[in-house]
């Protein structure tokens, strides 16, 4: 009998053991899967009908040595011809939505909204009923670097004008779309607009480290002017969605001594584009609105670079979300740079600014060939935790994650690893720590254009094959691991790790 008894309780424990793995191996019902693209990197047709040109068309165009390959966008994926192909591939996944981004000049040919381009507003319209008809949500991107040159010409982003301009733009595609988007990001990661862009490092190709702080701040205030007009003028009505999508890597301090430079690494990096939309008091992160307007001073400015905000603009951005979307790939240690120091590629986004050098651990190093890709699973469990504790329990979408290998081998199973190693973290963040995050969003559909590095670096859960002019698309095994665990809302998906 009581033999009897405990193997019962073995069974039941075993049984409910066996329910915690599943449990814990499986995402809320709620809880959304999707791939993401955007427009350069897939389009191609860069000059059809009256498409106008966008900053990586003239870039490229005009300094080809910019990208390893020499490659650029004008044809990439083909996209803007066989958009129809995607959807079927993306139907076949079984996700739940698609992120894509608007090509601004091909909408608005000069940049200004006083002319739509017929053959633009088609293009997306077509996009966007085609994804609902196979039952697939659309995430629409309103700017994923796609800045018209005529808007550049004029000074972009560091322009006070660029936040009308933007506004102007976005009310043009919430007024031919909303009724059939739901959710919107306005900008792709704020920082690399900002940063990398005055540093010659990717398009508009410029050398301004002031430029790179007028950019911070009007970028914000655009995406201000695009949420508040989507909220008075369209929510009401339809009901969406609108945020920002940042990017964020995991930055912990290299040894114990490098905790404050750690915190104004965050803080000018990252802090600086979601601290204006998500905290409490708004504005720019005291802390560094403090060191910058001390090392403005020390370099003779009269004013900060980093420009002020007024009370209004600062009532304006605040609460300017109704998610936070997060792009995240890959985790940094940060430490103060010694006297004299040269800044490495990993410091190159403007970490000169504050003195921070950003490095890898050894045992972060991936086989994704690319350098700046090194793999830290825990990294996107603690940032989660971190904006929980930032900005208090807020929803929180993955708006971009993935891996990339330079062979671009079909059976790509370092990407399955890293998809899985990432989401398991993400399921502990969810069901361990409650943070409260709704959504996944994989990069990318698509092997692509993968900006400098070309076509060389390869994202895709689907191949290209860039030397044959039909473009065609060839599953690869994360596509299959992808869909498997999309449908089963679980990682509890079988052995992966081989295509089959
Ligand atoms: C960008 C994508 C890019 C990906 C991989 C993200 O920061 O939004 O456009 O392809 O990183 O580098």
């Amino acid at each position: 009998m009581k033999l009897g008894i405990a193997v019962g309780y073995l069974i039941v424990d075993r049984l409910l053991s066996l329910a915690g793995q599943i449990a814990c191996q499986s995402f809320p019902p709620e809880f959304r899967f999707g791939v993401a693209t955007s427009s350069y990197q897939i389009e191609g047709a860069w000059n059809k009908k009256i498409k106008g040109e966008n900053i990586w068309d003239h870039l490229l165009h005009t300094r080809p040595e910019f990208v390893a390959d020499r490659s650029n966008g004008d044809v990439a994926c083909d996209s803007y011809h066989l958009w129809e192909q995607d959807l079927d591939l993306i139907a076949e996944m079984g996700v739940d939505f698609y992120r894509f981004s608007i090509n601004w000049p091909r909408l608005l040919p000069n940049g200004f909204a006083n002319k739509i381009s017929a053959d633009g507003r088609r293009y997306y319209g077509d996009l966007i009923s085609g994804l609902r008809a196979r039952g697939i949500a659309p995430v629409v991107t309103l700017y994923h670097w796609e800045l018209p040159q005529s808007l550049q010409d004029l000074g972009g982003w560091a322009n006070p004008l660029s936040v009308e301009w933007f506004a102007d733009y976005a009310r043009v595609v919430f007024s031919l779309y909303a009724d059939q988007v739901d959710t919107w990001l306005t900008i792709n990661e704020a920082i690399y607009v900002c940063e990398p862009s005055y540093r010659d490092i990717v398009a508009p190709g410029l050398v301004n480290e002031v430029g790179a702080l007028l950019c911070s701040k009007y970028i914000l205030l655009a995406h201000a002017a695009a949420y508040r007009i989507y909220e008075e003028e369209f929510k009401p009505k339809y009901g969406g969605e609108v945020s920002i999508a940042n990017h964020e890597f995991w930055f912990e301090p290299k040894t114990d001594e490098d905790l404050d430079i750690t915190v104004l690494a965050r803080d000018y990096a990252f802090t600086r584009f979601s601290y204006p939309i998500y905290s409490a008091e708004g504005g720019w992160p005291p802390l560094l609105e403090a060191f910058m307007e001390e090392k403005s001073k020390s370099e003779g400015y009269p004013r900060s670079k980093l420009p002020a905000f007024t009370p209004e603009e600062i009532e304006l951005v605040k609460g300017s979300y109704d998610f936070f979307g997060l792009n995240h790939y890959s985790s940094r240690t940060v430490r103060a740079a010694l006297p004299g120091e040269e800044y490495g590629a990993f410091s190159a986004d403007g970490f000169d600014e504050i003195g921070a050098i950003l490095e890898s651990r050894p045992e972060w190093a991936s086989e994704s060939g690319q350098d700046w890709l090194t793999v830290h699973p825990e990294g996107i469990r603690n940032l989660l935790n971190r904006i929980k504790q930032q900005y208090g329990d807020i929803k929180i979408m993955i708006t971009e994650n993935g891996f990339t290998d330079l062979d671009g081998d079909l059976n790509d199973i370092g990407r399955i690893e890293y998809f899985e190693s990432y989401l398991e973290q993400v399921l502990l963040a969810i069901n361990g720590d409650k943070v409260n995050v709704v959504g996944y969003t994989a990069w990318s559909l698509l092997d692509n254009f993968e900006w400098t590095s070309g076509y060389q670096s390869h994202f895709g859960m689907h191949a290209v094959d860039f030397s044959d002019p039909r473009r065609p698309r060839t599953p690869k095994a994360s596509a299959r691991y992808f869909k498997s665990v999309a449908r089963a809302r679980s990682l509890d998906v079988g052995n992966f790790t081989a295509a089959n």
